[in-house]
């Protein structure tokens, strides 16, 4: 795992339409990464975008798509995000009945994989699978909607996942996603966490001022 803190807006809180326009401004912001939140409305209570609209916007940057799956069952449509482009895809193990088969579906597709445990998931679901997987993104909300209130609660199973992966000499990359914001961002990086996701402080901080919310939340 690098030291070095990422920052992975979602564009979740972006402009539909002219999301290709965002991506790039995100870009240009010094965005490391673009994080796609993708929702069925049956694993989560929300609908968003699906692999269509990730290839139509994949050309407006060159950086990481980070494709966060909240999706029921997700074996099927792997194959479909990683030719939309996708560089990392990350699935939730509620979404499948065999862990490793789909860890495998996205590894035979050449792409990094990505677990993700919502705020009330144990590590336990995840701890026999580490050694296989490239990141653990850690919901600090319930999946379904940006702009939701960070959950303090979930500090403490960052902290316990970064102790697993360091006694492990793991490469394995801390994601937290949810509620992000100027404040609480000290607080998750002390805890472990080396990936940010950001939607609502991005876009609406300071006037929407892309460039220095990335900053702040890098730097803080
Ligand atoms: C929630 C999504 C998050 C969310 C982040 O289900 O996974 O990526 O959009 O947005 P904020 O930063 O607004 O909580
Ligand atoms: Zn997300």
């Amino acid at each position: 795992m690098s030291g070095q803190i990422k920052i992975s807006p979602s564009i979740l809180s972006a402009d539909f339409s002219k999301l290709g326009m965002e991506v790039t401004a995100l870009d240009k912001a010094g965005a490391d990464y673009i994080h796609v939140d993708v929702m069925d409305g049956h694993f989560v209570p929300n609908l968003t975008i699906g692999p269509e609209i990730i290839k139509k916007i994949r050309p407006f940057t060159k950086k990481i798509f980070d494709v966060h799956l909240m999706i029921s069952p997700v074996d099927k449509y792997i194959e479909q995000f990683a030719n939309s482009g996708a560089d990392i895809i990350t699935f939730h193990p509620e979404a499948t009945d065999n862990t490793l088969k789909t860890i495998k579906l996205i590894k035979d597709c050449n792409k990094k994989v990505g677990i993700s445990l919502k705020p009330k998931s144990e590590i336990s679901l995840i701890h026999d699978v580490l050694d296989k997987i490239d990141l653990v993104l850690i919901m600090s909300v319930e999946p379904g909607f940006g702009g939701q209130k960070f959950m303090p609660e979930v500090v403490p199973k960052i902290k316990e996942l970064k102790k697993i992966i360091d006694n492990n000499k793991l490469n394995v990359d801390l994601e937290i996603d949810g509620g992000i914001n100027f404040v609480n961002a000290k607080q998750v990086k002390d805890a472990g966490a080396n990936i940010l996701v950001s939607g609502s402080t991005i876009f609406k901080e300071n006037n929407g001022d892309l460039e220095k919310n990335i900053r702040l939340l890098r730097t803080k």
